[in-house]
């Protein structure tokens, strides 16, 4: 056993008006202005960053070593909105060692988990309360907040070395969106996607 092993330890997640750990080492957040070119509807994205750099997500992360024996583990808040018709969502990402998985537990909202894998196969699954979904190796992973009020809030582990690749899946986007279709959720086809062989 190494001898920088750290001590077992516990954290609450404390569901108020707002879900939060009782402690935590890093507060990411993400603007508007941090998902340039993933939307579809380039002009609405445009007119909305005119008006206000707005917040569309955070994550609360307990920092681990990033080495293959530890596992990293937070909570991600994606608020609710959209850009045009398409919902807020996580920017998305493959992790840089490619065959690490990750494990999402739903504690709040409605949603989806958009994936995909590098042969272009992909898979959109519901996040509500309760829900577990486990992101298979290999996969690229986005979460995306259907509900209009609601906050969607997911507790997720994924291993110490995994690291985040989100170049490979920036260049031509996701194969499926969610977009508001007639005041639901709807999935479609991401017209500027290509598949693997044509990129
Ligand atoms: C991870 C998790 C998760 C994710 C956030 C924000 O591997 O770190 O998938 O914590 O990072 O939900 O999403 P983006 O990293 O894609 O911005
Ligand atoms: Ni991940």
């Amino acid at each position: 056993m190494p001898e920088d092993t750290p001590n077992p330890f516990t954290f609450d997640i404390q569901f108020g008006e707002n879900i939060t750990l009782s402690s935590y080492d890093n507060h990411i957040v993400r603007h508007l202005s941090n998902m340039r070119g993933q939307f579809l509807d380039s002009e609405a994205y445009q007119r909305m960053l005119d008006e206000d750099d707005r917040l569309l997500y955070e994550v609360y992360e307990i920092h681990r070593p990033e080495v293959p024996g530890e596992l990293l583990h937070g909570i991600s808040i994606v608020h609710p909105g959209k850009v045009g018709d398409e919902y807020y969502m996580t920017k998305g990402h493959f992790h840089t060692v490619l065959d690490t998985a990750e494990v999402y537990y739903c504690l709040r909202g409605r949603g989806f988990m958009v994936m995909e894998n590098p042969q272009g196969n992909w898979s959109v699954e519901p996040l509500r309360p309760q829900s577990v979904l486990y992101v298979p190796p290999c996969w690229a992973h986005r979460t995306v907040n259907t509900s209009a009020e609601e906050d969607l809030v997911t507790f997720f582990v994924y291993p110490g070395d995994a690291g985040h690749d989100y170049g490979s899946i920036e260049k031509q986007g996701y194969r499926k969106l969610v977009v508001e279709r007639d005041g639901t959720p709807a999935i479609v086809d991401n017209p500027r996607w290509l598949p693997p062989e044509k990129r």
